[in-house]
Parts: C-alpha cells; structure tokens; sequence
C-alpha cells in the first residue's frame, strides 16, 4: 500500500513518532521512533538502535501501529512487521543509519507492510479508517 500524501508528509515531517508492539500474551509496548523512513515500494522502516522490549515482542508478534501527529492532525498506522539482520533491506537501512551518524549501531532493521491507517484526529471523522 502507498501511504497517502497527507500521511507521508506527517511521516516525514515530524522527527519522532510513537511504535507500539505487544507480547504474544497482549501486554502492550509503546517507543519512540526518529530512524524512521519511508521506502519507495510503500514499507516504513525503523532501525533498531536500542530495542529492548520493543525488539521482544516483535520476535513474538509482527503486528504493529504507529502513531504519527502533526499539530491536530494525526494518524494511526497499522501494518506487520519483519525484523532482518542481514541482506539487501537490511544493508539499505544500515547504511542510511550510517549516513546519518556512525554513533548508531543500526542493529537490526523492522520492515513494516502497512495494511491500514485510521484518523487518529478529535472531531466527527475520529476513527475513521482512511486506507
Ligand atoms: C526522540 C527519540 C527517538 C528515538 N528513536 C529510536 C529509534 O529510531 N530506534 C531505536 O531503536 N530507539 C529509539 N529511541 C529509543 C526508544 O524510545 C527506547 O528507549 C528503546 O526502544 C528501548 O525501549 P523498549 O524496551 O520499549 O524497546 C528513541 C528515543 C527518543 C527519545
């Protein structure tokens, strides 16, 4: 899935967003994430620097969300996840990392497949499923 204009924009605009996991038992995790980028095939990547917990759940359960705001715009992106270490995605994300600072080991990298974004806004249209 493409990710709409106004999505993106907020994606890329804003240098921090909020990466929630869960456990395979339900117990939810939320971060921050500010390695973030969008590919040109659609996949958000995040780069693990310092994952803990966040890394735990993913080897559990690959759903995932992001929450993105932007003033009083705000969205709530839903997709899957894969988490590589080596190969090509990977190398790519690395060197990304790399060209940002070298202080980041760029550990590992999660490949998300958005299946859905919701409104994440106040008002009559909250919630509302947008792709
Ligand atoms: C502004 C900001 C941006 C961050 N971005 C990332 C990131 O892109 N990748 C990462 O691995 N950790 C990032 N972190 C660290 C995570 O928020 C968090 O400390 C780390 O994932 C460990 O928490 P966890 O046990 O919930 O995974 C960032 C922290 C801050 C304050």
């Amino acid at each position: 899935m493409l990710l709409k204009n106004e999505v993106v924009e907020i994606f890329n605009g804003e240098m921090c967003h909020q990466f929630a996991t869960a456990s395979i038992d339900g117990i939810p995790n939320i971060c921050n994430v500010g390695a973030k980028f969008i590919r040109e095939d659609g996949k958000i990547v995040v780069v693990d620097n310092y994952m803990n917990k966040t890394l735990s759940n993913l080897k559990e359960n690959p759903e995932v969300s992001i929450l993105i705001r932007q003033g009083r715009e705000s969205y709530q992106i839903k997709g899957t996840a894969i988490y590589l270490t080596e190969g090509k995605e990977y190398e790519e994300a690395y060197k990304w990392m790399k060209a940002i600072g070298d202080k980041y080991p760029a550990r590992g990298a999660i490949i998300i497949t958005v299946h859905s974004v919701y409104n994440s806004i106040t008002g009559p249209t909250a919630g509302d499923k947008v792709q």
